[in-house]
């Protein structure tokens, strides 16, 4: 995938290419085209009513003229501003002219495009071209570079803005890549050498803890539920720019695969479980875009990478384990497992005394029932961060819906043999049960839980999305770190 250029020589230089064209209202398309070889083409559609019709917002016309065939998309937009509709329209846009062989569109429009259109335009764009290349015998062929080229005015304010939003297409593919990639080639050990590689040569800083110096940090939540698996656990501390200042701390939950342990989950799609590190590559995708944008903060990632299987070595339910803040968990159900191993992350976490942590994992099936797949859950405390992450969703494009985290959910984790279980009996409010689990590890830090259980994957393909892993929540942990000051 190459960068996207503005590039306004080629716009001028080339006479005949591929154009999508954008405007509101039939009168303002008119005004743009006159004088140009597509006003027929216009007055054509036109007459015969085929421009402006709401639920096709893209109409294709081809234009042939002097032996050279011209496509030009029309896009309709009535509602510019609602939420994702130029990063759908992006997206449908990339794959209907790969498939007709075009790699390179010019999208101008009627009205100059503003800074954050052009970024959701980069974003859709990069983001439904994304194609997972999977393990097929026969070989694929290589894919073209697609360019998009963005007739705006040259300045700096957008030539950012096509950056950010081609860094942050490319973050949220990478971590698509990791999500959709089968657990028997991205094992813990896998995941790690990976993002060795990523990050080698750049500021980015890696710290590995095996499962000898978890054992010696006290992280027996951490350890316990990769104790059933034959692949080592690792827990990666990556750190941009490590400063006096304050860090901002992500956590992401790294399941490569999660059976449910000896709590065994039902086959039905449990080959879905391989998405069970989307947390994780988030996270990573996340540190990875900062490290591209040039971001000056202090940021860590941690990121606790297991495998849950059952197996005569594996914990069990009625276990009792000790999560590294000395707290002691009774195990209900080994396949509550993610918050154990987020448990001992977030107590690493507070040990930097940090200005934010903000945890993000495929934590409970109770998410996608409390919200579809069209939502992820937030919750957290202060109120005031929750507040903060929620008045970004309508720009970054991923809806979040916040929970609540009341005191008394913890009375549905009490444990006669230890400090609290590691999930309640009933299935009540699985998803604050979840999280108010985790705010026992959080101590006195700012802490904000994203649960991506409910948007982890795409069952279809549409506008920008792509069936299969999702990526989800890349978009909002950069912007929620680009925003924190
Ligand atoms: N990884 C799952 C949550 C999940 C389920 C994500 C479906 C995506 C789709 C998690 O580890 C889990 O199994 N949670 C249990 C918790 C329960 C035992 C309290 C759940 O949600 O059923
Ligand atoms: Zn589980
Ligand atoms: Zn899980």
């Amino acid at each position: 995938m190459k960068s996207p250029l503005i590039k306004q020589d080629d716009f001028w230089e080339v006479e005949y290419v591929n154009k999508v064209i954008i405007y509101k209202t039939i009168n303002e398309l008119k005004r743009y085209v006159k004088g140009e070889v597509v006003e027929s083409l216009v007055e054509h559609y036109y007459k015969s009513d085929q421009l402006l019709q709401k639920n096709e917002p893209i109409k294709q016309g081809v234009l042939s003229h002097q032996k050279l065939i011209q496509h030009i998309y029309f896009v309709y937009f009535d509602q510019m501003s609602a939420v994702n509709n130029v990063r759908n329209i992006a997206g449908d846009l990339a794959r209907q002219a790969r498939k007709e062989k075009q790699f390179k569109l010019i999208v101008t429009g009627a009205h100059p495009l503003k800074a954050d259109t052009v970024q959701q335009w980069c974003e859709g764009f990069y983001l439904g071209d994304y194609e997972y290349k999977g393990y097929q015998s026969e070989k694929r062929p290589a894919r073209k570079a697609f360019n998009l080229v963005l007739d705006v005015p040259k300045q700096t304010d957008i030539s950012a803005a096509i950056k950010r939003g081609f860094v942050v297409a490319k973050s949220q593919n990478m971590a698509r890549d990791l999500a959709n990639t089968p657990a028997n080639y991205l094992t813990p050990k896998e995941f790690m050498t990976m993002t060795k590689k990523r990050f080698s040569k750049t500021g980015v800083s890696i710290k590995v803890y095996d499962k000898k110096s978890a054992k010696k940090k006290g992280m027996g939540a951490f350890l316990a539920v990769s104790q059933g698996s034959s692949q080592e656990p690792y827990l990666l501390e990556l750190t941009l720019n490590q400063s006096k200042e304050a860090p901002i701390v992500m956590v992401g939950k790294g399941v490569t695969f999660d059976t449910g342990g000896i709590s065994i989950k039902p086959s039905h799609s449990m080959s879905c479980m391989k998405g069970d590190m989307g947390g994780a590559a988030a996270v990573c995708a996340t540190m990875s875009a900062l490290e591209e944008l040039k971001v000056k903060k202090h940021v860590k990632a941690l990121i606790p990478l297991v495998e849950n299987m059952p197996s005569a070595n594996a914990y069990k339910p009625g276990d009792v384990i000790t999560a590294m803040n000395k707290k002691t968990i009774e195990v209900i159900n080994t396949d509550a497992e993610g918050r154990l191993i987020l448990a001992d992350a977030l107590c690493l976490a507070t040990t930097f005394k940090p200005k934010l942590i903000i945890d993000i994992a495929t934590l409970t099936g109770a998410c996608s029932v409390a919200l579809g797949n069209v939502a992820s859950a937030v919750l957290g405390s202060p109120q005031n961060v929750v507040d903060t992450i929620l008045s970004k969703q309508d720009d970054v494009g991923e809806r979040l819906w916040q929970l609540p985290l009341y005191d008394e959910y913890l009375d549905y984790l009490k444990s006669s043999v230890a400090d609290f279980t590691n999930c309640a009996e009933n299935r009540l409010a699985g998803t604050s049960t979840a999280a108010i689990f985790l705010k026992q590890f959080v101590g006195e830090s700012s802490w904000v839980h994203i649960d991506i259980a409910s948007t982890m994957e795409n069952k279809s393909t549409k506008g920008y999305q792509v069936k299969g892993m999702n990526g989800s929540g890349t978009r909002t942990l950069i912007q929620a770190i680009l925003t924190t000051s």
